[in-house]
């Protein structure tokens, strides 16, 4: 059986799935159901400064762009920081790690970007036994305009500087969660590193409005006839933070630092492609606002029996395994070619292939008369459309010509990549060596 256990900064949980920072790690009742729902950690909903908490507003807090099956597939929030007060959410914190030895518990923290305010927080917070605490500097509505969350994440001198304070005045790991809404992420990584951050997680929400209704002109979800942009997470910003989780794992400056996962994590497959791109584990929220709690039970089991077919014995096996794969596109080979292929027991001629190649790509797929589809190799250049609009999965695929055989289409011998090349024949100048 797969080992799933994690170490992650010396933080042991037993398995990769946490419970991102959100309202299903609120408050005490809904951790400790989690920790009964087999969730290996969670990372408590951010805790602000001592003093009257935030004021959250009383009309819809969130907004969906649906599936053609309502199935949510990505989740628009305007709810800000946890609005109950930093005492109760201390005092519940202590007793839930203390009943919980053997889960991750870290505390988000969001407080003004002043050393006072952080000196105050971080005893108070390192006195629950938690295992680590977690900087929210990517809370993108709300708390920015009140110079916090990503207008910290945003500006890599103030992560410096406040991962900087966090070290100096609390003992145990600091993760800084970083900002989507930022040109370059490796900036504030970078940041986080030179301030001494033991770890990042990432992403937090991306800047967005799902809709607007046409009948009162504002946007959803509305406020008594306003509305205002939230944080945009689910399924739908899993590539986003994907590729944000890989420059990180792949920049000279950043490589090796640990990183914590999060944005879309819906299944076990999800997870896994966080760990291979770097990630040390992954947390979770918008399945779990839309499936509940026990949704992490089918993420374990499939985890674990991917791991067993595929002979990995622990999380370690293969967390990384994609890094060396991802590159720049000017070391893509192209004298690698490969051609659609139509399986025609499979085809349902709806001829969508047909239309959005003829219409809008190579014109490389031939329509008979009897609506039989096929395509012309000389044409094709494999980009890959005819294979994502076909409604039947598997109908069409991509296959690669062999070595040695020459393309129809430009008259080129296929080459492998010679395992030793450092300038590619169609890219001079283009060096693998990075
Ligand atoms: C309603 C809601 C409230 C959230 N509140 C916080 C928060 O207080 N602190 C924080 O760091 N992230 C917060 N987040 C962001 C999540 O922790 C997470 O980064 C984001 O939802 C992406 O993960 P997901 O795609 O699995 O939902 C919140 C997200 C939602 C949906």
């Amino acid at each position: 059986m797969a080992d799933l256990t994690t170490d992650f900064l010396g933080i042991k949980s037993p398995n990769p799935f946490w419970l991102a920072s959100a309202p299903p790690t609120d408050k005490e009742y809904n951790v400790r159901r989690a920790f009964e729902a087999g969730w290996g950690g969670v990372v408590w909903k951010t805790l602000g400064s001592e003093g009257p908490p935030v004021v959250n507003v009383n009309g819809p807090r969130y907004g969906v762009i649906h599936g053609a099956d309502r199935r949510v597939l990505g989740l628009n929030n305007i709810e800000l920081i946890t609005d109950r007060d930093l005492q109760t959410n201390l005092d519940e914190i202590t007793r839930v790690k203390k009943d919980y030895p053997d889960r991750a518990l870290i505390v988000s923290i969001m407080v003004p970007c002043e050393e006072e305010a952080w000196k105050a927080i971080l005893p108070k917070v390192e006195a629950t036994g938690a295992d680590g605490i977690e900087l929210n500097f990517g809370c993108p509505h709300g708390m920015s305009e009140r110079g916090m969350g990503a207008a910290v994440g945003q500006v890599p001198e103030y992560i410096e500087m406040v991962t900087r304070w966090c070290k100096q005045y609390y003992s145990k790991p600091v993760i800084v969660k970083l900002t989507p809404n930022i040109t370059d992420v490796r900036k504030p990584a970078e940041a986080a590193r030179r301030g001494g951050a033991d770890a990042v997680s990432l992403i937090n929400t991306i800047n967005s409005i799902v809709s607007v209704d046409l009948d009162t002109m504002s946007p959803h979800p509305s406020i008594d006839g306003k509305g205002t942009h939230g944080g945009y997470c689910g399924p739908a910003v899993k590539p986003i933070a994907l590729s944000m989780v890989s420059e990180i794992a792949r920049a000279p400056a950043t490589a090796g630092m640990p990183i914590s996962g999060i944005g879309g994590v819906t299944t076990w497959r999800d997870a896994a492609e966080y760990i291979t791109l770097g990630c040390g584990n992954v947390q979770v929220c918008t399945a779990a606002m839309t499936y509940g709690f026990k949704v992490v039970q089918e993420m374990i089991a499939g985890l674990s029996r991917w791991m067993d077919e595929k002979g990995h014995t622990s999380i370690d096996d293969f967390m990384g395994a994609a890094v060396p794969n991802t590159t720049d596109w000017q070391y893509l080979n192209l004298n690698y070619v490969a051609k659609a292929k139509i399986d025609q027991d499979a085809c349902i001629s709806c001829g969508r292939c047909y239309a959005a190649c003829e219409d809008t790509s190579h014109q490389a797929i031939a329509m008979s008369p009897d609506r039989t589809f096929s395509v012309i190799d000389a044409e094709c250049v494999a980009c890959n459309l005819c294979v994502e609009v076909c409604p039947v999965e598997n109908c069409i695929s991509m296959v690669p010509l062999a070595a040695g055989t020459t393309d129809p289409r430009t008259g080129k011998v296929v080459q492998k990549t010679p395992a030793d090349w450092t300038t590619h024949p169609n890219n001079p100048g283009a060096v693998a060596a990075e």
